[in-house]
């Protein structure tokens, strides 16, 4: 014959709560020690180059933004090649995008435009242009951005 599961007394209740504020209490201490201990790698440009991906998954006229360092870049297949930009503005540093009907790239927050092929302002408050960043592609035909710094 089968027992019905026995009723939660409040005493094994509180006892429950108070392992579940323990838990929570001590991982709002543990966890900012260990993010202070080992920090993320924040640094404005990676050491090394970072692989976008295959040039065959970026046809002309696409796009990819991919991390690189602290912040994100824009690698766009133009026409005229490749193109990679840090992809924060330099107005006030929103993230810009890819209009492949537009031929152009646009900072949704201040409507400010950029050259694709070198990042110059087209129109806009950006007070200068798009960081560029070098761009290649490897023997195996990897897309390849940035250089060695170290
Ligand atoms: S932040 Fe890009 S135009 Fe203002």
């Amino acid at each position: 014959m089968a027992t019905l599961p026995q009723p939660v007394s409040r005493r094994e209740f509180m006892k429950l709560a108070r392992w579940i504020a323990a838990v929570t209490g001590l991982s709002v201490i543990v966890y900012p020690l260990i993010a202070f201990l080992y920090p993320k790698d924040l640094s404005e440009t990676p050491a090394d180059p970072v692989k976008v991906g295959p040039i065959d998954e970026l046809p002309v006229g696409a796009s990819k933004t991919v991390d690189y360092g602290r912040y994100p870049a824009l690698v766009i297949h133009t026409p005229k090649g490749l193109r990679a930009y840090s992809a924060v503005c330099t107005h006030f540093a929103c993230l810009v995008n890819w209009n492949p009907d537009a031929g152009r790239i646009e900072c949704p927050c201040h409507e400010g435009y950029f050259d694709a092929n070198d990042g110059s302002v087209l129109s806009g408050p950006p007070p200068r242009p798009l960081d560029p960043i070098p761009v290649s592609t490897d023997e195996a035909g990897q897309i390849i951005i940035g250089e060695e710094n170290g």
